[in-house]
C-alpha cells in the first residue's frame, strides 16, 4: 500500500483534526503518500482531494471542527453514489481509505469495504453513541464545556434562587447528559435509556426545597424531550420560577480536551497501522485504555448503552 485517503464525515467533533495529523504523520513516517478528502463522502464522490504533507497538519492538535470539513450527503447511500466514489478513489490510485466520522459514516465505509475497497473508521462524534468503544472522539470535550455552562448557570441559579433545566446534546444517547450532569452536580438527569418519572422528579424538587434548598439543575438529553416541554411541565407542577437554557451546537466545537488529543492521536496512527496490516471493514476503539480493532457490521449490529450505574451514583449523591 502506497497511497492513502482521509476523510471527516457526519457531525463534527473536537479531536478530530488531532485524528487527522497522527493519521498523516503516522502514514508518512511509513512512506505512504497521504490525501485528505474535502466535505466527507460528498466531497469523494465529487473527487475532491489534497495533498497532505507533513506541514499540512501542523498547528491543527489544538483546533475544534475538522479542516477537511464535513458533511452530509444522501446521494452516497445510492449504488450510484458509491459507485462514484470508488472510481474517484481507484482513478487517483488510492488504496486505503480512513473515515472519521459517527454510526451513519461507518455504514457507508461499510459499503466500500463490502465492495472490495479497504477502509478503516475511526469513531468520532460527541454523543458517544458507538458500541465497542468506551470513548468517541470528542465527547470528553463536549462534556467539559457542557460542566462549564452547568456551571456558570448554577452562579445565576444561586443568586435568584431559579430552578434551571439544560437541555444538551446527545441525539438518541444520554451520555452527554449522564457525565455532565453527575459531574455538575446536576438534582436530576433525564436520559432516553431511563424511564423518566416526572411526578418523582417534581416530588424531589419540592421536598428539597423544604429542606430550604431553592435552586436546582435539571439536565435533559435531547432524546427524551425538549428543554421547554420539561420547563413548562416542572413549573406548573412544581410553581417554581424556572428557566431553561438549550446549549446546541457550542457543544460541538471548541479546542479538544487532552483526552480528546490524545485519544484522536491514538485512533489516527492505529488506524494506519491496521491498514498496513491488511485489515479492512473495522472501527478503531478503546476498551480499558487499550486500542482494539472490531468489524464495522458487530459494531453496527449491537445498540450502545451508557453506564447506568452513573445513573444510579447521580441519584445516590443528589438527594
Ligand atoms: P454520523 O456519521 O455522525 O452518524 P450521519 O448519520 O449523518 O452522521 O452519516 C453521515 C453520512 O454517512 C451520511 O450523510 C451518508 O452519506 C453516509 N451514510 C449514512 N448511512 C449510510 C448507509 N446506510 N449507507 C451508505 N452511506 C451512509
Ligand atoms: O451527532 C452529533 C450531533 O451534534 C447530535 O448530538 C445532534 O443531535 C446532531 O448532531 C445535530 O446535527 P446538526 O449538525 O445537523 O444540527
Amino acid at each position: 500500500m502506497k497511497r492513502i485517503a482521509v476523510l471527516t464525515s457526519g457531525g463534527d467533533a473536537p479531536g478530530m483534526n488531532a485524528a487527522i495529523r497522527a493519521v498523516v504523520r503516522r502514514g508518512i513516517f511509513n512512506n505512504l503518500e497521504i490525501f485528505g478528502v474535502r466535505h466527507g463522502y460528498q466531497g469523494l464522490m465529487e473527487g475532491s482531494f489534497v495533498p497532505l504533507e507533513l506541514g499540512s497538519v501542523g498547528d491543527i492538535i489544538h483546533r475544534g471542527g475538522t479542516i477537511l470539513y464535513s458533511a452530509r450527503s444522501e446521494k452516497f447511500k445510492t449504488e450510484e453514489g458509491q459507485k462514484s466514489a470508488l472510481d474517484q478513489l481507484k482513478g487517483n490510485g488510492i488504496e486505503g481509505l480512513i473515515v472519521i466520522g459517527g454510526d451513519g459514516s461507518f455504514r457507508g465505509a461499510l459499503q466500500l469495504t463490502k465492495k472490495g475497497f479497504p477502509t478503516i473508521g475511526i469513531p468520532g462524534t460527541i454523543d458517544n453513541d458507538i458500541p465497542c468503544t468506551d470513548f468517541t472522539l470528542g465527547f470528553d470535550t463536549a462534556v467539559n464545556t457542557v460542566i462549564d455552562a452547568i456551571d456558570k448557570i448554577r452562579d445565576t441559579a444561586t443568586s435568584h434562587e431559579r430552578t434551571y433545566v439544560i437541555e444538551v446534546m446527545g441525539r438518541d444517547a444520554g451520555d452527554i447528559a449522564l457525565w455532565s450532569g453527575l459531574a455538575g452536580g446536576a438534582e436530576s438527569i433525564l436520559i432516553p435509556e431511563a424511564e423518566t418519572n416526572l411526578d418523582d422528579l417534581c416530588q424531589r424538587l419540592i421536598q428539597g426545597h423544604k429542606r430550604g434548598k431553592k435552586h436546582s439543575i435539571i439536565i435533559v438529553a435531547e432524546g427524551v424531550s425538549s428543554g421547554s416541554e420539561i420547563g413548562n411541565l416542572i413549573r406548573e407542577r412544581t410553581g417554581f420560577e424556572t428557566r431553561v437554557t438549550v446549549l446546541g451546537h457550542i457543544q460541538r466545537g471548541g479546542s479538544p480536551s487532552a483526552f480528546d488529543r490524545l485519544l484522536g492521536s491514538r485512533m489516527g496512527a492505529e488506524a494506519v497501522d491496521l491498514l498496513l496490516a491488511g485489515e479492512a471493514g473495522v472501527m478503531v476503539g478503546i476498551q480499558n485504555n487499550h486500542m482494539i480493532a472490531v468489524p464495522f457490521e458487530e459494531a453496527l449490529s449491537q445498540t450502545h448503552q451508557p453506564s447506568l450505574d452513573l445513573y444510579d451514583l447521580a441519584r445516590t449523591l443528589s438527594i
